[in-house]
């Protein structure tokens, strides 16, 4: 390695940061790396603008036709790097047991070797040629006591333009930290060094990759890729692995969750949380419009991915999006099924692995019914419907995303910043599955709940590198994101209730959805999208103590009768395709959740082996 020095590295912090402990921590990592210079962010328009302008300079990145998408990018990355990479996720706590057996683990004092300090350590040197750049972040607003802070050091100009949008960014956070605030710490490289005259690639990446998580000391180093949730160490990383790891401490939940708000035309309104898996219709339902025939009703979108949930004084919970931005899926998205996410995407956007069209603009599957004659693919190849039909090519990656800024939704609620969060009135859980899992059903208490969503199952998506469509376990959508002992993760869910009744607070219902089930023809029996709303009315009937519903072996779900159908033609025997419990198919179900409860026995809760026993009763009667 190099000596800094001759970079002419600058290891001495700018005047206006009188944080102590995290201007030695930089330069640490800034010696480690062997980084050619180091930048603090402040988080300004300008700097956006001059990080933008070096991506495009870099290849990395093509403005898009300004006439037709103002202040808008297009980013390619390497084709090997395209979707967060689970296997090489790690929870490095020092007990492997409170990893627990769904991730994957290394003593710290071993990955530490590998990463900082052995002989061959992959963070030496690994920024040489580069500039690490300083990264204050705030997940959730500024001040509030239910957010937290980091710094992100990365050598991905790509990362910081995506952070900026993502989270709360730049100076003010800095002061906010003092001279002594508290950080979580979060390390990033691409993992590819630059000697001294060597030419970039457009994309820079590593094929060995480590996203690593050490929850005792809350700490992030993330190598090898420059992919959403490896790379924005904000999401993923803090907010869910290391956050949960807080909230299991201090009595909280951080949740792979959407936050909404629904306004009936009586002009109640409610909040709801819903955790479905990655790419299984987060982004849609927080941006839900209702159909025809719910006039006076409103759907507002407080996050579409991450909810930190805290008790309050007032007994119930409350809820904050620790994000400030989207990064979300663009295939599939369009004016038909969600025109408010359309509409955020007009302006200042960059989105990340799309298709270009030949006036400038962007293109993925499902945007129009007919595709463009002809486009630049994901990867930069020509591509057209005759080329697609023959080789299979896609335009878009099918983890293609967006990044955009929350305040470009037109359906943004206005609580959405609030520094004290929105009250949770019921929890929705949700996987992808064809077949088995009704609509929806109602838990009939929070042990019921917290069953349905500790044996969620879902198909898997693209938002993950590997197999597809395979049904695996994952419970509350935290399967990839839970910081510890997943079984221990059930348990802190029950506290949370248990705890909630105890103090004589409301405990909110928890429902149990299913937009995904298949007909004999392969496609969609639920037209899902703004049709949800359907069931989210349900679910406000429930709340209000309106709505019927009939019981069955896994909760209480709605009859015919008590959906509302107008403006939709789905008839009863549509609807039972989708709504009813198939004895044969749940009997099937019960032996993959045992699966996951015996690779869980050792810290399993006996709630939940007693409520299986109850659902397997009620299926055997
Ligand atoms: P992540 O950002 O990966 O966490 O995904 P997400 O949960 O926010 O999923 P998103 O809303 O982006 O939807 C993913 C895919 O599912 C898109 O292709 C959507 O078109 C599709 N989808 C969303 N909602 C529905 C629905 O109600 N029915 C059907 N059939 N598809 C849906
Ligand atoms: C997910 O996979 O759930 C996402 C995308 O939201 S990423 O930020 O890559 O995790
Ligand atoms: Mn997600």
């Amino acid at each position: 390695m190099n000596h800094p020095a001759m970079h002419g590295l600058r290891l001495t912090a700018p005047a206006h940061v009188k944080h102590a402990r995290l201007a030695s921590w930089v330069a640490e990592v800034a010696a480690l790396t062997g980084a050619a210079d180091v930048v603090w962010c402040d988080g300004s328009a300008e700097e956006y603008k001059r990080m933008c302008d070096l991506l495009v300079a870099a290849g990395t990145m093509k403005k898009l036709n300004p006439e037709l998408r103002p202040n808008s990018y297009l980013a390619l990355s390497d084709p090997s790097d395209v979707a967060r990479v689970e296997d090489r996720t790690y929870i490095c706590s020092e007990r492997q047991e409170d990893a627990g057996p769904t991730n994957n683990w290394m003593a710290p004092a071993e990955m530490r070797a590998l990463l900082q300090t052995g002989v061959n350590a992959l963070f030496k040197g690994c920024m040489q040629g580069r500039t690490m750049y300083v990264v204050p972040f705030s997940m959730g607003p500024l001040g509030s006591h239910i957010s937290h802070i980091g710094v992100e050091l990365t050598d991905s100009p790509y990362v910081v333009i995506s952070m900026r949008t993502m989270t709360r960014m730049g100076k003010a956070v800095l002061e906010l930290l003092g001279t002594d605030g508290t950080f979580v710490p979060c390390v990033h490289t691409v993992g590819a060094p630059l000697q001294s005259g060597q030419k970039d690639v457009a994309w820079p990446c590593n094929k060995t990759k480590y996203i690593v998580h050490y929850p005792e000391t809350h700490e992030i180093w993330s190598y090898g890729s420059g992919y959403g949730g490896n790379a924005l160490l904000g999401k993923k990383c803090f907010a869910l692995r290391i956050a949960s790891n807080m909230g299991r401490a201090q009595g909280w939940l951080a949740e792979h969750m959407l936050i909404l708000g629904v306004t009936t035309p009586a002009g109640k309104k409610y909040h709801v949380a819903a955790a479905f898996p990655s790419a299984c219709g987060k982004t849609n339902f927080s941006m839900l419009v209702p159909p025809q025939g719910y006039e006076g009703w409103k759907v507002t979108t407080i996050g579409d991915d991450i909810a930190w949930i805290k008790p309050g004084a007032d007994g119930r919970l409350h809820a904050i999006n620790p994000e400030a931005g989207y990064f979300g899926v663009a295939p599939g998205t369009n004016y038909h099924t969600n025109p408010n996410c359309m509409d955020s995407l007009k302006r200042d956007v960059v989105f990340t692995n799309v298709a270009l069209t030949d006036d400038g603009d962007v293109w993925w599957e499902g945007m129009t019914d007919t595709p463009p004659a002809h486009l630049i693919d994901w990867q930069g190849k020509d591509w057209t419907p005759q080329i697609a039909k023959e080789t299979g090519a896609k335009a878009a990656h099918p983890n293609s995303r967006f990044t955009v800024a929350a305040t470009n939704n037109p359906a943004l609620d206005p609580e959405w910043d609030s520094t004290t969060g929105v009250a949770i009135d019921a929890f929705i859980v949700g996987g992808r599955r064809s077949t088995t899992v009704p609509l929806v059903a109602e838990a009939r208490d929070w042990v019921e709940g917290v069953y349905m969503g500790a044996t969620m199952g879902s198909e898997t998506t693209a938002a993950i590198a590997g197999q597809q469509g395979v049904v695996r376990r994952d419970p509350f959508a935290m399967i990839a994101f839970a910081g510890y002992n997943m079984a221990d993760y059930f348990q802190h869910w029950l506290n949370v209730g248990d705890k909630l009744a105890k103090a004589g607070g409301k405990v909110p219902h928890i429902y149990c959805v299913n937009w995904f089930r298949k007909g004999a023809d392969g496609k969609f029996i639920w037209p899902g999208y703004g049709d949800n709303m359907r069931v989210l009315e349900w679910i406000v009937g429930r709340i209000e103590g309106k709505a019927g519903g009939a019981e069955n072996a896994f909760g209480v779900s709605p009859r015919y009768e008590d959906l509302r159908w107008d403006g939709l033609a789905f008839s009863k025997e549509q609807f039972q395709s989708v709504i009813g419990i198939d004895r044969s198919a749940w009997q099937q179900e019960m032996v993959l959740h045992q699966e996951l409860f015996t690779q869980l026995t050792f810290h399993l809760p006996s709630e939940l082996p007693a409520t299986k026993a109850r659902i397997e009763q009620r299926l055997a009667a």
